[in-house]
């Protein structure tokens, strides 16, 4: 293990890893929109043995892997050049949030994944706010908190015309309370399935 990673928490990665990874079948093509640090696109090579590209806004990569820098808006990849999108965490991070699932529909040739910080009251938001204060200012990540509840993530996967057939409510990894979501919208799909 690097050290770098050892310094993070692993355990936080390995969780986020696990959310994408439940989606995502052994040696897919997979790309890893707002990668950040790239742990978490490592272990989908180490252990799924997928085929990963790392694009982000800016770079704080920390693994050795390579990583593309693009502007937030056009994904500098042709129409369906992966079978997943990943954004884990990511998109409250951005504003333009619908161009970007719709630039993410256009390179993946099956399946969107989106992990979200997804409050439901003012307390929720407070928490994401601060914990994301804290990451945005290690990182350097820009941070406009536009976060959406999970109606709101339903109503945008339903306006932009992606079928979800999946979400899931998850439990915090956190000891105190807060929601995230995961949003699974597939191409070949049309039922969505639920969890708590
Ligand atoms: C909280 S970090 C998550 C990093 C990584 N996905 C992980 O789980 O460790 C959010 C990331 O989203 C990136 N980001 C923000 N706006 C973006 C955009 N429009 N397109 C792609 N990535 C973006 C940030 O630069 C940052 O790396």
């Amino acid at each position: 293990m690097q050290t770098a990673e050892k310094n993070r928490s692993a355990k936080l990665l390995d969780w986020r890893y696990g959310l994408v990874a439940d989606h995502i079948e052994d040696r897919q093509r997979v790309l890893d929109l707002g990668a950040g640090t790239g742990w978490v696109g490592k272990r989908l090579i180490e252990r799924k043995e997928s085929d990963v590209s790392l694009v982000d806004v800016i770079d704080c990569n920390e693994t050795d892997l390579p990583l593309t820098v693009y502007d937030g808006k056009k994904i500098p990849f042709g129409d369906k050049t992966f079978d997943i999108v990943t954004f884990v965490v990511v998109l409250h991070h951005a504003v333009k949030q619908e161009e970007i699932l719709t630039e993410a529909a256009r390179v993946a040739r099956r399946k969107t994944i989106l992990v979200e910080d997804t409050p439901k009251n003012v307390l929720e938001h407070c928490i994401d706010r601060a914990c994301d204060a804290v990451t945005s200012f290690e990182h350097g990540f820009y941070n406009p908190a536009s976060y959406r509840n999970v109606m709101q993530w339903r109503s945008v996967f339903k306006k932009l015309r992606l079928p979800l057939i999946h979400e899931h409510t998850i439990k915090p990894f956190f000891p105190f309370y807060y929601t995230k979501a995961v949003f699974v919208r597939d191409v070949a799909g049309s039922a969505a399935t639920t969890g708590e």
